[in-house]
């Protein structure tokens, strides 16, 4: 028996890995993150499934329910949005899971931050403008921000920023970046994205509080950077017919001459 942790990707019921999928489908009960998780994607539980909806369960009652499948020998698909790696919970109870005993494996998911960039068929990355992406979110009720980790500092590297859970406070958010990004830097918002009703509002610093308007609640990516609205970068040398590489030796003294 294992207590399979798996991103269950943003929302769309075919964003999952076929590994996440298959273990769904293997597993006689299914715990999901109901706050997050569209029920399209519980279409992968077997018939006769165990299927339970954490959002209102603390961290005990969650544990209980896998020790009780633990007892009888049966799998568990724990589902999360997105991937596991942020902001997922899992770490706790992975944690008392091991002290328990209970084996578990971790299955990756398509994060939000990934689907919002589909979602604007963004490269987030582009020569020239910008090569790093902060995963960042602000304070919330349940979660302070180390001290560090500030939109303050996070600026002042200019790179894109995916900032989560932070919808409800995008004035602020906005009054903190305008003195680092400028007014005219490009945001755009993903709100649900990959779900039937996914909504994407584009425009600036200066421009996206009325652009957006009321009424996107929760589940959104705030993405801020100056590749949001690119046209004039560069290409990058990877693909430049000139440029000498393992697959593609170049000139007449390649660096990996074909072979070698
Ligand atoms: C608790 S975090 C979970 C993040 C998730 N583990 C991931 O890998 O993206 C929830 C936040 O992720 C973002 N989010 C999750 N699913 C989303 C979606 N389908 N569209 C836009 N944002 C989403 C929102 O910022 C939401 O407030």
């Amino acid at each position: 028996m294992t207590v399979h942790f798996i991103g269950a990707g943003p929302g769309a019921a075919d964003l999952l890995t076929l590994r996440g999928r298959n273990l769904i489908a293997a597993s006689p009960v299914c715990l999901y993150a109901g706050s997050l998780i569209p029920e399209g994607v519980l279409c992968h539980c077997p018939p006769h499934a165990r299927v339970v909806n954490t959002a209102s369960m603390s961290l005990d009652d969650i544990i209980n329910e896998c020790a009780k499948a633990h007892a009888a020998g049966q799998d568990v698909a724990r589902l999360h949005s997105g991937d596991l790696s942020v902001w997922s919970a899992m770490g706790e109870q992975i944690r008392r899971l091991k002290a328990l005993g209970i084996p578990i494996d971790v299955t990756p998911g398509v994060p939000a931050f990934a689907a919002a960039a589909a979602a604007l068929e963004a490269e987030l990355t582009l020569p020239g403008l910008a090569q790093s992406v902060v995963l960042t979110r602000t304070s919330g009720r349940a979660t302070a921000m180390p001290p560090g980790e500030t939109l303050k500092n996070f600026s002042e590297t200019g790179a894109v920023l995916a900032i989560h859970l932070s919808i409800h406070v995008l004035g602020q958010v906005v009054q903190e970046l305008v003195p680092h990004y400028g007014a005219d830097c490009p945001v755009a918002i993903v709100w649900r994205a990959s779900w039937p009703e996914e909504r994407v509002v584009r425009g600036t610093l200066g421009s996206i509080e009325t652009a957006v308007g009321e009424g996107l609640e929760r589940t959104a990516v705030i993405l801020v950077g100056q590749t949001l609205d690119a046209e004039g970068f560069g290409e990058s040398r990877l693909y430049a017919d000139d440029y000498d590489r393992r697959f593609r030796p170049r000139g007449t003294n390649p660096r990996f001459p074909e072979g070698a």
